[in-house]
């Protein structure tokens, strides 16, 4: 036998391989058949029924990078992600040959251009940056907040907590907000250092208060104002009532999460399990949310803004009315459609539940414009609008800004994978893996998300101009229409029925910045919107 090997050594080896496979074949097909129970195809197709589950777990990616057309993939096809990956690599981002959209397609949108386009070489170029576009009112200036604030971009990152993003992830997309002039997000997982690169920040409230609570557990004010104080990237703070992608849903952090470092900046226990409640302690009707908006307000200074899906409507009509009558409440509202994203939640939950922005969005905003009281509001809109078309689009409706959360994803390495509930992104974003998130360079991808806010902006202000504009807050929804049948197209503002307030824009050399606030405005809180413009 030794000599026979000696001999022929290639072939022994070859043939060694052989029977120690045929070997484990043998031990896997009684193990299908007499062993495990819970699979029927391994036990009916020993050892081939493994090849079920093998192409099963890679149909993603063989669906993604094979068979799936450009326009065909969701939440974001290919076309889009080409687009963003390129707009955030500084690459040709153009596309070659006229569109591939089915442009008579029922729900389609048009930019309707003027025929005497607003010159391009004639715009305001702020601070350097030809793709400046500051948001035209001054949130909390209406309600007379002492430290008023003027975000300098109309798009910026919505909130996505440290936590359901890694570490690496958060620290580049602050980065790429300061490069960017954009204002950055925390989520409801509180404000962690890496939010602290440079950014302005909207440090969100959540259900669970993280970074809020006091050594009971409980929402503790004290805590917000010195947390306030320390950190002058904080802008502003937000209130989440709900994300449209789970809405009336709360959360669960799992005690092997906990991590020093989360416990730390969410005030929890380090490795005990966190519950996020789906609803608030600190107020269960309208006037309680009113009245946490003004506490909070009064003891920071900062303007308080809200956040939520749209569902049920008697909510917003008695907001709209009690914001009126008390001249008091929030001094933005975001609306989240419910195409939003998540870092998880239940199929059930963003598949159903919640309007879509475009339904949602126009109904809170027609309430507020009835009781008089829009005009007192920043809007801000999200769901799948980090798309120039689709930004002008959610402009024309009323937004003042736009908020984006996964489409930065993918400007800061993403790959539409869709694990970002498994902890194992295979890109290091959603992610707190060590191996997975040193993939992440956080210089690049800061630039990265710089450049990718900026193209957004820069092709959202080419289409105002093609509109005759020189700010995309000017499009109206007459500007936009829809197919909305066979050789059928209206205007936004048939469909809607309704027209976007005009703000009596001016011109951009007046926007740049926040206005100091009037002596005695914290004094006299305004339910007109004079302190919201310049102009008006
Ligand atoms: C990974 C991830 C985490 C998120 N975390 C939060 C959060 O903490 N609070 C919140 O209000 N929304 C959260 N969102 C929702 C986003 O802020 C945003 O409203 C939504 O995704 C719509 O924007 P998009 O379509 O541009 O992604 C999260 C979304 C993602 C993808």
């Amino acid at each position: 036998m030794r000599d026979f090997v000696a001999a022929n050594p290639g072939f022994s080896l070859s043939l060694g391989i052989l029977l120690m496979a045929l070997l484990t074949a043998l031990v896997v097909a009684v193990h299908d058949v007499f062993y495990q129970r819970s699979h029927a195809v391994q036990h009916n197709f020993p050892v081939i029924g493994h090849l079920r589950y093998l192409l099963e777990g890679i149909g993603p990616e063989l669906r993604q990078y094979w068979v799936a057309t450009d326009k065909e993939e969701l939440p974001f096809n290919r076309s889009e992600r080409s687009w963003v990956y390129a707009s955030a690599k500084g690459q040709n981002n153009n596309f070659g040959f006229g569109t591939s959209e089915q442009i008579y397609g029922t729900g389609y949108p048009i930019l309707k251009h003027a025929a005497f386009p607003f010159p391009d070489g004639t715009a305001t170029v702020l601070r350097g940056d030809p793709s400046l576009l500051p948001c035209l009112k001054v949130i909390g200036a209406s309600h007379g907040r002492r430290l008023p604030w003027r975000p300098m971009s109309v798009v910026n990152v919505s909130a996505m907590s440290f936590g359901s993003l890694g570490k690496n992830a958060v620290t580049a997309i602050n980065r790429g907000c300061t490069l960017a002039s954009a204002y950055h997000n925390t989520g409801e997982g509180g404000f962690s250092p890496h939010h602290d690169h440079g950014a302005e920040v909207v440090w969100q409230l959540g259900t669970g208060y993280f970074g809020a609570r006091g050594p009971d557990s409980e929402f503790s004010m004290d805590v917000v104002a010195r947390k306030v104080a320390q950190h002058p990237a904080i802008r502003a703070i937000e209130i989440k009532l709900s994300q449209g992608a789970k809405p009336g849903k709360g959360g669960i952090l799992p005690g092997a999460k906990v991590t020093e470092e989360i416990a730390a900046i969410r005030g929890v226990a380090v490795g005990k399990t966190v519950h996020s409640p789906n609803f608030h302690s600190q107020f269960s009707d309208v006037d309680g949310l009113i009245d946490f908006v003004e506490a909070i307000a009064e003891r920071t200074g900062l303007p308080v803004g809200i956040k939520s899906a749209v569902g049920e409507l008697a909510f917003w009509e008695t907001l709209a009315r009690r914001m009126s009558e008390r001249g008091q409440g929030p001094d933005y509202i975001q609306i989240d459609g419910g195409e939003g994203g998540t870092g998880a939640a239940p199929l059930a939950f963003s598949d159903h539940v919640s309007l879509p922005l475009k339904i949602g969005f126009a109904r809170v905003y027609q309430v507020f414009q009835h009781a008089g009281v829009s005009r007192d509001v920043v809007w801000i809109g999200s769901g799948k609008l980090g798309f120039p078309d689709r930004a002008a689009v959610a402009f024309a409706m009323g937004c003042d800004m736009i908020a984006i959360a996964r489409e930065a994803m993918l400007s800061v390495g993403c790959i539409q994978a869709q694990k970002c509930h498994t902890g194992h992104c295979p890109v290091g974003v959603a992610t707190h893996h060590r191996w997975l998130q040193a993939g992440l360079d956080v210089d690049d991808k800061s630039t990265r998300v710089a450049r990718y806010i900026r193209q957004l902006r820069g092709e959202l202000l080419t289409l105002a101009h093609a509109a005759g504009y020189e700010h995309p807050a000017q499009f109206t929804s007459t500007d936009v229409e829809f197919s909305t049948g066979v050789n059928r197209f209206q205007t936004l503002a048939d469909i809607m029925g309704y027209r976007a307030d005009d703000l009596g824009f001016t011109t951009l050399a007046d926007y740049d910045g926040t206005p100091e606030p009037a002596a005695d405005s914290a004094a006299v809180p305004q339910t007109s919107s004079t302190a919201l413009h310049p102009s008006s």
